[in-house]
């Protein structure tokens, strides 16, 4: 198997001593976590006979081992908030974004992304990540009789800077970005719905999931380049006067991005970018963001508004708190 070096938006290289990336201890700081997941080679894979090149030494260090046929030949290694390796099971790696998931309870936005090629398993670790999010919202919501909750939930999806609801069945909807005063961006008639129980949550969840899975179908093999975003929008009061705060609200982005491999090509071809074909603006601007943002306050003016996730994200980023990332 040949895997490309990561292009993850927070990930160094160090051939020789592990050092720590931005997204790593410094940027804790910042509130970024980045961790990595490995999948486990699939049956195809296995059956082609295809050579694992990343190995996890300890618990945040990646090893790359270049394969014969690559003009690089030494190891590279890179440092992580945390590495998962091949047997690692989702409900692990949840155990290391459950506090960012859990933060939007308490009125902190939170996002979590998954970032990585296609088929590195980025649907299938948000898709257990999110569940076992549920999961454990509604056993807070169960443990804080004091409080009064409401869930509220939208999906989106953007392809080639075209927003579609997931919650909105009619498929030719292209919908509108709009700057509001006090919201700062709103996306235009996006469906937001009020969860009445963790099952109904689960049940519009699975309607954006499947939402896109028709839309993949239809797009064939450009399937990879779009990015779903799940938020929960998370609201409580308290039920009685206290000293307690009263009343919080944050959102929850479950955000799975679009394939990084169409990233890396673009990086390769500045002026493809410019010329905008085949070119995934959203991935290339939030990766500029990110970094930004991992290098704190010196990092001078952020593009957030050169693409329609980072406008869309932009109020969960300011504050910006989770970053998984998984290459295989
Ligand atoms: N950790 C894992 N363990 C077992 N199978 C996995 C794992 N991660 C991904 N897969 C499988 O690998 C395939 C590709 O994963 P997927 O999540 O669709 O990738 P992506 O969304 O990054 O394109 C799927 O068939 C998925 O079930
Ligand atoms: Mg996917």
């Amino acid at each position: 198997m040949t895997v490309r070096t990561p292009g993850t938006p927070a990930s160094k290289i160090d051939r020789t001593t592990p050092v720590s990336t931005p997204g790593g201890p410094k940027a804790r700081e910042e509130k970024i976590v980045v961790t990595v997941r490995l999948r486990p080679l699939n049956k195809r894979e296995q059956l082609a006979k295809d050579q694992v090149s990343w190995e996890c030494i300890d618990d945040h260090t990646i090893v790359y081992k270049p394969p014969p046929h690559e003009r690089v030949t030494q190891p590279a290694s890179f440092t992580f908030d945390k590495v998962f390796g091949p047997a690692c099971l989702t409900e692990t790696v949840y155990d290391g974004v459950k506090n960012v998931a859990l933060s939007a309870l308490n009125g902190i936005n939170a996002t979590i992304f998954a970032y990585g090629q296609t088929s590195s398993g980025k649907t299938y670790t948000m898709r257990g990540i999110t569940e076992k999010a549920v999961n454990d919202i509604y056993n807070h919501i169960m443990n804080t009789p004091e409080r009064d909750f409401t869930i509220k939930i939208s999906g989106l999806e953007i392809y080639n800077e075209n927003v579609k609801d997931l919650l909105n069945s009619d498929p030719g909807r292209n919908l509108k970005l709009l700057d509001d005063p006090e919201k700062g961006t709103v996306v235009e008639k996006l469906v937001e719905e009020t969860a009445n129980g963790s099952q109904h949550l689960r049940q519009l969840i699975n309607i954006c999931e499947a939402q896109r899975q028709v839309g993949e179908t239809a797009l064939n093999d450009t399937s990879s380049r779009s990015h779903q975003i799940i938020r929960l929008t998370i609201e409580s009061t308290l039920r009685e006067n206290s000293d307690c705060v009263r009343s919080f609200v944050a959102s929850l982005n479950f955000v799975d991005l679009a394939g990084s491999e169409r990233a890396s090509q673009t990086h390769a071809d500045g002026a493809r970018l410019r010329e905008g074909c085949h070119i995934n603006l959203s991935l290339m601007t939030l990766t500029t963001v990110i970094r930004k943002l991992s290098v704190g306050k010196r990092s001078g003016h952020i593009p957030y508004r050169d693409s329609k996730l980072t406008r869309i994200l932009q109020h969960s980023l300011v504050g910006m708190h989770g970053l998984p990332s998984f290459v295989r």
